[in-house]
């Protein structure tokens, strides 16, 4: 099966995807992050893994019915230019195949979405057109982007899902995760760093990161995130 994994990272699902025995291309716009995944991938010595510098609003160099799945997990959703991310992956993927995302839900009241609340909440006002990555977790939206794309709306499919965060740390060492190396949360320590409010964000999510850890002890974590899977069959 010939994969190919969207704002993939260093490869949190191109490698198992790999590993499986498909021929995976995992894209993303972060060149250091494409680095990561091709040397955690010759470590591993899987050929059929490969990462490129790519974005899912326009994949130049990627020719039209290509992949026989096209994964997206919490990655396509923050490209901008929604429609044209969908129109994307639609002519990527193959006639008969899938595209499947993983997308966080705007105002649920688990992790990612309440971390991408308070940050907003921190950061400055986004540009004029600006439209908001979570608005890939609504199922109306994703459906007029797809349908946009030519894909007929029966074929459009969504369940919910649940990804955990778990770890044999604290809670508070996955809240220096998100502060050190999640886009979003960095934006906002760095906007409030500047009007002298990055303490009341820290304590904000680490009230956030504690209330929602599920954990029988408080020295690990294990906290449950839903998301929405969308399942796309290409006609
Ligand atoms: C939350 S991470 C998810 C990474 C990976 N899929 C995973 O599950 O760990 C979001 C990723 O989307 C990438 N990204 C953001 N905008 C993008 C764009 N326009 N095109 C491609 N990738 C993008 C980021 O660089 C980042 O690696």
């Amino acid at each position: 099966m010939k994969v190919l994994d969207l704002g993939c990272g260093d490869g949190t699902t191109a490698i198992p995807e790999a590993k499986l025995g498909a021929d995976v291309l995992g894209v993303d716009i972060a060149a250091y992050l494409v680095a990561a995944g091709n040397a955690r991938a010759k470590e591993l010595g899987l050929a059929n893994c490969t990462f490129q510098e790519g974005d899912a609003s326009y994949l130049a160099g990627l020719k039209d019915h290509t992949f026989d799945l096209v994964v997206s997990i919490f990655g396509a959703m923050f490209a901008p230019k929604p429609f044209d991310v969908a129109k994307e992956m639609v002519r990527v993927t193959k006639p008969g195949g899938r595209i499947v995302m993983g997308n966080w839900i705007p105002n649920d009241p688990t992790l990612v979405a309440q971390v991408l609340k308070i940050s907003g909440a921190y950061s400055p006002p986004p540009p004029e057109g600006f439209i908001s990555p979570m608005t890939w977790g609504v199922e109306a939206n994703v459906i007029e982007r797809f349908t946009g794309a030519g894909v007929p709306k029966e074929n459009i499919s969504f369940m919910r899902d649940t990804y955990t965060f778990a770890n044999s740390a604290p809670p508070s060492a996955l809240l220096n995760a998100f502060r050190s190396f999640y886009g979003p949360t960095m934006n906002a320590f760095e906007a409030a760093d500047k009007n002298g409010k990055a303490t009341d964000l820290h304590k904000e999510l680490d009230a956030l990161f504690n209330s929602q850890n599920k954990s029988a002890s408080k020295d690990a974590t294990s906290i449950p995130a839903t998301f929405l899977r969308v399942t796309v069959k290409r006609h």
